[in-house]
C-alpha cells in the first residue's frame, strides 16, 4: 500500500487510532491505579481483550503498540499484529526511546531513539508493522518550552520521519504540547503555533512526504489547573484555526491525542471540532486513556470478565467514531451507556 493510502484507512471517515503503547513505566502507573500486577501476562490479557473487541473492525483504522506487544503472540492463536490486522486496522508501533533531560535546559526534555533506528524499523516491518510514532513533549511555563527545546524537538522528528519514510510505513508526527499548568488558552495557542512551525519547517529540509504522514497534535485548551474554562466551541475553534494556520495543506491525516481530558471531554471536542471542519484534512483520534479509562476500570473489577472489558471499551471507540464524524451527542452518549 502507498504512504498515503495507509495514512488515509488510519484515519478513515467514521475511524480513528488506539493508542496501546503505554511504556512497562506507564502500564505499570495505569495497573497500579486499579490493583492489577503489572506482569507480562496481564498486560497481554488487557490488550488481546481489547484488540479482540467487536469495536476493532468498525472504529479502530490502526492501533500503536509497544515493542513488548507487537512481538507478542495471543492465547487465540495468531500473533498481536495478526488479531489486529484480521480485524481490519493496521497495527503500528511506537519507536522512540522516550523523553529524557534537554542537556542545557534540565527541566525540559528532548526524544531520544535515533540511534540504531533504521534497523530497528526494519524489524518491526517485518513484524508487520506498517505505521510509526515518535511523541516529543513541550512544557509551558514562564521560560518554557524553550527555543533550544522547540528546535532540537523538530529535528528529532524529522530525522526519525525521514527514516520511517524510507521504511515504507507512514509517521505519526506528535508534538505534545502539555496541558500541565495554569496557563490560559491563547498562551496554548501560541506555544502551538510556535512547535509546529517549527516542525513543518524540518520536515520539509528532511525532504518528508507530508502526504505519507499524519500529524498527533493536542487540542488547543487551557492548562489543567488554569482558572480558565473554556466551552468545547472555543476549543473547537481555536484547535481548528491553529491548524488550518500552521499545518500545510498536504498533510493526510490529524488524529489528537487525548492528555490527560476525560473520555467524554475527549469526545465532546473532537465532535465539536468535525462539525465545523471546513478543511481536508481527516480529523480524528488516536487516544491512550481517552479510549481506555473506562475499561481499565472494568479490567480492575474483575479481569477474567472480558465482555465487561470489551463492552466499556466498544462503547468509547463508538463514541470516538461519531465525534470523527461530527456526530456525536450528549444523547448517544446517555442512551449508548444506559
Ligand atoms: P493520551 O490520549 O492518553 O494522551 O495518549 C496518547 C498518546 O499516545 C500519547 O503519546
Amino acid at each position: 500500500m502507498k504512504l498515503e493510502e495507509i495514512a488515509k484507512k488510519m484515519c478513515a471517515k467514521g475511524k480513528g487510532i488506539l493508542a496501546a503503547d503505554e511504556s512497562t513505566g506507564t502500564i505499570a502507573k495505569r495497573f497500579k491505579s486499579i490493583n492489577v500486577e503489572n506482569t507480562e501476562k496481564n498486560r497481554l490479557l488487557f490488550r488481546q481483550t481489547l484488540f479482540s473487541s467487536e469495536a476493532m473492525k468498525k472504529y479502530i483504522g490502526g492501533v500503536i503498540l509497544f515493542d513488548e506487544t507487537i512481538k507478542q503472540k495471543t492465547t487465540l492463536g495468531p500473533s498481536i499484529p495478526e488479531l489486529i490486522s484480521n480485524n481490519n486496522a493496521i497495527p503500528g508501533i511506537k519507536v522512540d526511546k522516550g523523553a529524557k533531560p534537554l542537556a542545557g535546559s534540565p527541566e525540559e526534555t528532548v526524544t531520544e531513539g535515533l540511534d540504531g533506528l533504521r534497523e530497528r524499523l526494519k524489524e518491526y516491518y517485518d513484524l508487520g508493522a506498517r505505521f510509526t510514532k515518535w511523541r516529543a513533549v513541550y512544557k509551558i511555563g514562564s521560560s518554557f518550552p524553550s527555543i533550544q527545546s522547540i528546535k532540537s524537538n523538530a529535528h528529532a522528528l524529522a530525522r526519525y520521519a525521514s527514516l520511517v519514510q524510507e521504511a515504507k510505513m507512514v509517521p505519526i508526527v506528535e508534538p505534545e504540547v502539555l496541558m500541565d499548568g495554569s496557563h490560559d488558552i491563547d498562551k496554548c495557542y501560541q506555544v502551538t503555533t510556535d512547535v509546529l512551525n517549527e516542525v513543518y519547517n524540518e520536515l520539509e529540509i528532511h525532504k518528508v512526504d507530508l502526504k505519507g504522514t499524519v500529524l498527533k497534535p493536542n487540542m488547543i485548551i487551557p492548562g489543567s489547573n488554569s482558572a480558565q474554562k473554556s466551552s468545547c466551541e472555543e476549543i473547537a475553534k481555536k484547535t481548528l484555526d491553529c491548524l488550518k494556520k500552521n499545518v500545510p495543506g498536504e498533510v493526510t491525516g490529524i488524529a489528537f491525542l487525548s492528555g490527560g481530558q476525560s473520555e467524554i471531554e475527549s469526545s465532546k471536542n473532537l465532535n465539536e471540532i468535525n462539525k465545523i471542519n471546513n478543511t481536508n484534512f481527516l480529523i480524528t483520534f488516536s487516544y491512550g486513556r481517552g479510549l481506555q479509562a473506562s475499561a481499565l476500570k472494568e479490567f480492575g473489577k474483575d479481569q477474567k470478565n472480558q465482555d465487561n472489558v470489551q463492552k466499556a471499551f466498544d462503547h468509547r471507540a463508538k463514541m470516538n467514531g461519531l465525534s470523527s464524524r461530527g456526530e456525536w451527542s450528549e444523547i448517544l452518549e446517555k442512551e449508548v451507556a444506559a
